[in-house]
């Protein structure tokens, strides 16, 4: 299979799989600015919460390394480049936690500018490398829910290309494979952007895994003809009862998976969960161009005067999730462990 790194820092440029090109091309971008670098994230040029917050940390490096002035005068420009980068992506936390882990350092930092540069620097490094372990052990704490044999449905692509590599979703299925098993994925298309059908088909059949493409409609079908045995996804932002933000199309399986009594896991790290937030009625739902729902790769496909509604993310309620699986623990519905751990953590 093809080795690549989602997100690098390269020749001191952020380096990122240029993911709209995907299949079709493989290539990299190597970027230099924070304009252009704060668009690639807007355009999905890199893509996925994971990978969002490592570019993101990247991109705090970009918009600041140029400043020339005093320390209270970075502290300021900092937090207007913050700014701008968060408007990129409103749903996705990992690009507010790891804004926020940045601002702190910045925040409490007193000493020479150049080194404040490089301190930043150093942390986004650290992100990133960080997110590789972080996925391992996503993988390893939940391939113990999946039994030899087992079909298992993803939807949009919470893979290697979501993250720093291997995947939140599908490193629980990689790690279920790594582990013996014999897994077999049904992946949606993933409607508007085809994440599933241009990303994650991409990467299993990369990975030789027997992969179905199904168009986002056929999954409670397939349900129904006894086709598949679990879900898995990733998650864009999780509130403090585990109420789920992820892509849009995610809430329909949560559902569908209970009418069939089929187990639906999420998997994400703990840097997806926004504590700060009671349940998921609290959660910004980006919503997109209306482009792209009236056009595919440029094809007008609907006629422009129809009206759009383009959120790129739903909410699926806690009471749908049969169980949270994160690098730490795998949090099992009811998710009173999930509460017991917040307080834990507060402590
Ligand atoms: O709009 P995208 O492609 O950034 O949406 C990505 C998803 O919804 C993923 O499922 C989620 O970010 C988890 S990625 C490990």
């Amino acid at each position: 299979m093809k080795n690549f790194d989602t997100v690098s820092w390269v020749e001191n440029s952020l380096q990122i799989v240029a993911q709209t090109k995907l299949p079709v091309e493989f290539n990299y971008l190597k970027i230099n600015d924070f304009d252009v670098a704060c668009d690639a994230i807007k355009r999905l040029e890199v893509r996925g919460a994971p990978a969002i917050g490592i570019a993101g940390a990247f991109t705090l490096y970009l918009g600041t390394r140029d400043f020339n002035g005093d320390l209270v005068g970075f502290k300021k420009h900092f937090l207007q480049v913050a700014k701008v980068l968060g408007e990129t992506r409103p749903t996705a936390v990992n690009l507010f936690w790891a804004i926020e882990r940045i601002g702190k350092i910045v925040e409490n930092f007193s000493g020479e500018i150049e080194q404040l540069k490089k301190i930043i620097l150093g942390e986004a490094q650290k992100i990133l490398q960080e997110d590789k372990e972080i996925c391992r052990n996503i993988g390893k704490n939940g391939q113990v829910l999946l039994k030899n044999g087992m079909t298992v449905l993803t939807h949009c692509n919470a893979g290697g290309l979501a993250t720093a590599d291997y995947g939140t979703a599908l490193g629980v299925i990689f790690s279920a494979i790594e582990n013996g098993k014999k897994i077999s994925v049904f992946a949606d298309e993933t409607r508007p952007l085809l994440q599933g059908s241009r990303l994650t088909a991409w990467e299993l059949t990369q990975r030789k895994i027997d992969t179905t493409l199904i168009c986002d409609g056929m999954a409670a079908f397939c349900m129904a003809q006894g086709k598949i045995d679990a879900v898995i996804v990733g998650a864009d932002r999780i509130a403090s009862n585990g109420d789920t933000a992820n892509k849009i199309g995610t809430y329909s399986l949560a559902v569908n998976c209970q009418k069939h009594k089929i187990p639906f896991y999420v998997a994400a790290p703990l840097s997806t969960f926004d504590f700060s937030i009671k349940n998921g009625k609290q959660i910004p739902i980006e919503e997109r161009d209306k482009n792209e729902i009236i056009l595919i790769s440029d094809k007008q496909i609907a006629p422009k005067e129809v009206n759009i509604y383009n959120p790129a993310f739903d909410v699926t309620p806690n009471d749908l999730i049969s169980a949270i699986i994160t690098e730490r623990q795998v949090f099992y519905n009811p998710f009173n462990d999930l509460s017991n751990f917040i307080l834990g953590e507060k402590k």
